[in-house]
């Protein structure tokens, strides 16, 4: 079971590696989203996305628009990978004059690519990036959006961690969760029957789920 859990996990690596090798040459394609079709959105392609780990174009908007929305004060993300996200929530951020997104990524050259890429996108002071695993980062103060996409199966681990930590009156955000990826949304749907969380189910290509926490809602 360890093994196979290693050999795993350096694929999906080896998959990460891949595509932002692939973005170096070609830079960021947009192209029709080409995840598979599902009961709850039969007609992904459409929808827009520049590749298959950085979230669809439409979520993207939806995360800046979150942001105006809401006025956090602070964001935290889990999974960087080259940014993209991370810079869409610091777009809504400008725009409120006020805030910031604190992101994290594990992986070491994937940081590196991304940290160029918000350095060189005048966006850079609405950010704080950190080379660490959501599992082990710690944040001081009140979360008011936590945008939760780093590797699927530990989604459930990420937000019972930051929990105790997310503003009653805030939004918890997991990537991910259509019928077919199951993981985040069973995660998600779990939360819910503990009491933990009330979520909605978007019905995007890759699912998003809407919740909040429910402990000291009122
Ligand atoms: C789906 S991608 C993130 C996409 C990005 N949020 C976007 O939409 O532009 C997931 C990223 O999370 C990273 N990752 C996986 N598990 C992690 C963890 N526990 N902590 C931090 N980063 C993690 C992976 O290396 C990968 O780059």
């Amino acid at each position: 079971m360890r093994l196979d859990l290693k050999r795993l996990f350096q694929k999906k690596q080896k998959q990460e590696h891949k595509i932002l090798r692939q973005i170096q040459r070609t830079g960021d394609v947009l192209q029709s989203e080409y995840h598979r079709a599902t009961p709850e959105c039969p007609h992904p392609e459409r929808w827009s996305m520049y590749d298959s780990m950085t979230a669809e174009v439409e979520v993207l908007e939806f995360l800046r628009t979150v942001v105006t929305t809401l006025k956090p004060e602070l964001v935290v993300e889990t999974g960087t990978f080259s940014g993209i996200s991370t810079l869409s929530m610091a777009e809504g951020l400008k725009q409120n004059a006020r805030g910031k997104v604190i992101t994290c990524e594990f992986d070491p050259l994937v940081f590196a690519d991304a940290k160029k890429r918000i350095e060189s996108s005048g966006l850079a002071q609405w950010i704080e990036c950190r080379n660490q695993s959501s599992l082990e980062m710690k944040v001081d103060g009140r979360i008011d959006l936590f945008f939760s996409d780093s590797d699927m199966p530990v989604r459930e681990q990420e937000v019972r961690r930051f929990l105790p930590q997310i503003n009653p009156y805030g939004l918890i955000l997991m990537h991910d969760a259509s019928s077919h990826l199951k993981q985040v949304r069973e995660a998600a749907l779990k939360l819910e029957a503990e009491g933990l969380i009330s979520v909605v189910l978007l019905p995007t290509p890759r699912g998003l789920v809407i919740a909040q926490k429910r402990e000291g809602r009122k």
